[in-house]
């Protein structure tokens, strides 16, 4: 099914990191526990040892997390890694405190520290997990997990769901991860792209199904930068929710991109043959594979359902009027090929070499490393535009923290679905507008993330 072979794994690499142990001195408080944990999984076929990976209670993916739309989650996160973490809750209209953005939002949780976590859950959706320090290095090792926050009422009809967590991981010929995170050539390129996919950790998913069953397929882009086509076979359906946000009317599903860290929401109905297999199919470069398969047993209904109704919305607050909304521009520019000569880094003019001996190759308005004041200090509830332009040679995942936005679209000016990330090809503009009503300091920054380690990374304020 997958692609495995020994020609595309790269070099073994020196050195694994050193998992030490640590003695217990979390406090107690009576929430439950997310623990980030070494551990070791099968990502690879049997032939090939366990791979030893970072993942939330050891494992990958971590716990799935499902709440009631407006309830509130509750989690002691404990740090068993050797490393400082935390958790970003990827998608959520989040109280800021409890957005997880090690040094901007709270202090990064030392090995053996504990952070408790508490906040509303105002969307239903399809959401996820992952930390937010050393991200391009701590997501590699394993660490994310799926947060669904499930509709009141009005959810659709189904015989099943599945939760799929498509990943891209960069392994060694004796299977353990590649620990070159910090290669520059990556960063300044396509980000770190693996050498090995898996589905909720499994380098082979399957499910048996049934002829005329209906599932629906939670979709999540958990790798650190690649890019997934995907397209279905033996089945049929609709796409009813991106990034969590339900579309006002179902889309036919049949090719989707998801770029780094975004989600769709499938319902398809299966229409195989009893013996055939449904297949969820990734269109890469080098070909076609195999992502998932749902084997098609004798049918349980014998005729299918009629198309689904939309989902709910969430309460987003509308736009206001974005002809006279605020505007401000992005401009993105560095990588390889894109002919940036130099930054603005610590405070002064830096040329590429310079920038590189500090990791970054990517800069922001002509700045490679955070700036001290926001992008925007928005009024609170105030309409933003924010017109991005992709001046480099290399295609990027914009996501914005504690909100989502619309893209304004060039023809006519009509808005597009409601997102937190927005894939951008090479030298596109887009231009997104969004309402400011979520009070504090948010991101917004490439979702490959070893291009936001090398300088695609600003902020915004709302006050
Ligand atoms: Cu999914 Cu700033 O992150
Ligand atoms: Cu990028």
């Amino acid at each position: 099914m997958t692609r495995m072979t020994r020609r595309n794994f790269v070099q073994t690499l020196a050195g694994t990191a050193t998992m030490a142990a640590f003695p217990a001195r979390a406090q107690n408080t009576g929430a439950p526990l997310l623990v980030a944990a070494p551990g070791t999984a099968r990502l690879a076929p049997a032939d090939y040892p366990e791979t030893a990976i970072w993942g939330y209670g050891g494992a990958v993916p971590g716990p799935e997390l499902r709440v009631p739309q407006g309830a509130r989650l509750t989690r002691q996160f404990v740090n068993r890694l050797p490393q400082a973490s935390g958790v970003h809750w990827h998608g959520i209209r989040i109280d800021n405190a409890m957005d997880g953005v090690a040094y901007m939002t709270q202090d990064p949780v030392e090995p053996d520290e504990a952070f408790l976590y508490d906040f509303t859950l105002p969307d239903a959706g399809t959401y996820w997990y992952h930390p937010h320090n050393r991200t391009y290095e701590q997501m590699a090792r394993g660490l994310y997990g799926a947060l669904i926050v499930e509709e009141p009422d009005g959810a659709p009809e189904i015989d099943g769901e599945e939760i799929l967590l498509l990943d891209d991981w960069r392994l060694t010929e004796d299977a353990q991860i590649a620990d070159d995170f910090e290669n520059l050539h990556d960063w300044a390129h396509a980000g770190r792209l693996g050498n090995w996919i898996t589905v909720n950790g499994a380098g082979s998913w399957s499910r048996p199904t049934a002829r005329n069953d209906r599932l629906r397929l939670r979709l999540v882009n958990v790798a650190n930068a690649r890019i997934f086509t995907l397209s279905g076979q033996n089945m049929s359906g609709w796409i009813v929710a991106l990034d969590g946000m339900p579309l006002p009317v179902p889309q036919p599903f049949d090719r989707v991109v998801l770029a780094p860290s975004q989600r769709v929401d499938l319902i398809v109905d299966l229409r195989g043959e009893a013996g055939d297999e449904a297949l969820l199919i990734s269109h890469e470069r080098d070909g076609s594979f195999a992502l998932a398969g749902f084997p098609i047993g004798a049918p349980r209904r014998t005729v299918g359902r009629a198309a689904p109704a939309p989902l709910p919305p969430n309460p987003v607050t509308p736009l206001g009027n974005v002809a006279a909304a605020r505007r401000v521009e992005l401009r993105m520019e560095g990588g390889a090929m894109g002919g940036m000569r130099g930054a603005m880094m610590g405070g002064r003019m830096q040329d590429m070499r310079a920038m590189a001996a500090e990791g970054k190759v990517w800069a922001f308005n002509g700045r490679a490393d955070m700036p001290d004041t926001p992008l925007i200090e928005a009024d609170r509830g105030e309409t933003i535009r924010i017109a991005m332009q992709n001046d480099t040679a290399w295609p990027h995942a914009m996501h914005l923290h504690g909100h989502h936005f619309r893209q304004i679209r060039d023809e006519d000016g009509s808005l597009g679905p409601l997102r937190d990330t927005l894939l951008m090809d090479r030298g596109e503009t887009a231009e997104i507008a969004f309402v400011a009503d979520n009070p504090g300091d948010w991101l917004l920054h490439c979702h490959m993330l070893e291009h936001a380690a090398g300088g695609m990374m600003t902020w915004l304020r709302v006050a």
